[in-house]
């Protein structure tokens, strides 16, 4: 027989760690990174060779997206029964971090429900229901926050001046021919490929809400006070973090445990980086908000108004890679 620490990942493990990571979000669905997953660790990099040049060019985007999906290994290590010892080297790109399963150690129902919440989980680009989110929950939901990431709560005096910015970003970005070249590339419907989300569906261009999701060519961007009084409804985060590697995935880790922690609370939530990528937009958002840290994401969160369907992914083989050989074709 084995000793434990010379153990390596069951199939069955295997596949529980990779569709963990696969269920993630990710910036336009680009499921940005690869895994390998040797003796009993598991390691996260980020897939260089899947870039936005228009939309994410310094790959900001992509590191949070990879946080996201570290995020949900480190749930998925917990409930196969492991202690999850979690390091970030710096300095070593790809690898974004490894997650080593130190030894036996049960989850905790907090994290039960978390993991369960990783299907369910999904972008909810519409409005919602005009229940207000309670700040026992909201507090459930955002606290604890993980060490270097600040999460603001937008107040509601703050709605009218958060609508100006959203709009303006919304210009810029509906007259960017090169990011609305990139955005219809990587999220068109007709993709069959498990990449981008499909995102030009009747529910999704009908609900018209620049705010909520992605700005197209065709997104009708309505009038500021229209866009103030429609924010005032919603609960609105900022996820704040240095502009560091460390600090992106960090971001990137508190947004996903906060979005399947308001999923677990029956919420939902979409996420927005696009007008973030507008560097006065986000420049004047940090001011007005007196942010201390950048901002890196925008999180809605509310009581869902009706479902959302779940978007495709690549097969989950495709991102595992053998340390020695790159991507598994
Ligand atoms: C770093 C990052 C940036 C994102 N930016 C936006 C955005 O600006 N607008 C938007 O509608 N969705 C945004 N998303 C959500 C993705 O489009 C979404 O997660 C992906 O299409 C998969 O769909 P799902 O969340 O329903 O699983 C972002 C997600 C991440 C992780």
């Amino acid at each position: 027989m084995r000793h434990e620490s010379e153990r390596e990942w069951s199939s069955g493990e295997v596949e529980v760690l990779a569709r963990a990571v696969v269920r993630a979000p990710s910036v336009h669905n680009s499921q940005p990174w690869s895994l390998a997953l040797p003796g009993l660790r598991a390691e996260l990099s980020e897939r260089a060779d899947v870039a936005l040049p228009h939309q994410d060019p310094g790959g900001a985007d992509r590191l949070v997206s990879c946080g996201a999906a570290l995020a949900n290994l480190v749930l998925a290590v917990r409930v196969l029964g492991w202690r999850a010892d979690v390091a970030m080297p710096e300095g070593e790109p790809p690898l974004v971090a490894f997650v080593a399963a130190a030894e036996r150690e049960p989850p905790s129902d907090h994290e039960l429900h978390a993991y369960a919440a990783i299907s369910r989980r999904r972008s909810h680009r519409r409005s919602f229901s005009p229940v207000p989110v309670a700040p026992t929950t909201l507090s459930r939901i955002i606290d604890p926050l993980l060490e270097g990431v600040l999460c603001h709560v937008v107040g509601p005096e703050y709605t009218e001046t958060v609508g100006e910015l959203l709009e303006t970003a919304a210009r810029v970005i509906k007259g960017d021919a090169g990011l609305q070249a990139e955005l219809a590339a990587w999220t068109s419907a007709w993709r069959t490929d498990g990449v981008g989300d499909g995102l030009v569906t009747p529910g999704y261009d009908k609900a018209g809400l620049p705010w909520a999701g992605l700005v197209r060519e065709t997104t009708v961007i309505p009038d500021v006070g229209t866009l103030a009084s429609r924010l005032a409804q919603e609960t609105l985060l900022i996820f704040c973090a240095e502009d560091s590697r460390a600090g992106r995935v960090s971001a990137g880790v508190a947004m996903q445990r906060a979005w399947l922690a308001a999923v677990d609370e029956g919420l939902a939530a979409s996420v927005l980086s696009q007008p973030l990528h507008v560097a006065a937009v986000r420049a004047r958002l940090a001011a007005a908000l007196s942010l201390a840290v950048p901002p890196q994401m925008i999180m809605r969160l509310g009581y869902p108004d009706g479902s959302v369907r779940r978007t495709a992914r690549r097969p989950a083989g495709d991102l595992l890679r053998r340390p020695d050989r790159g991507l598994s074709p």
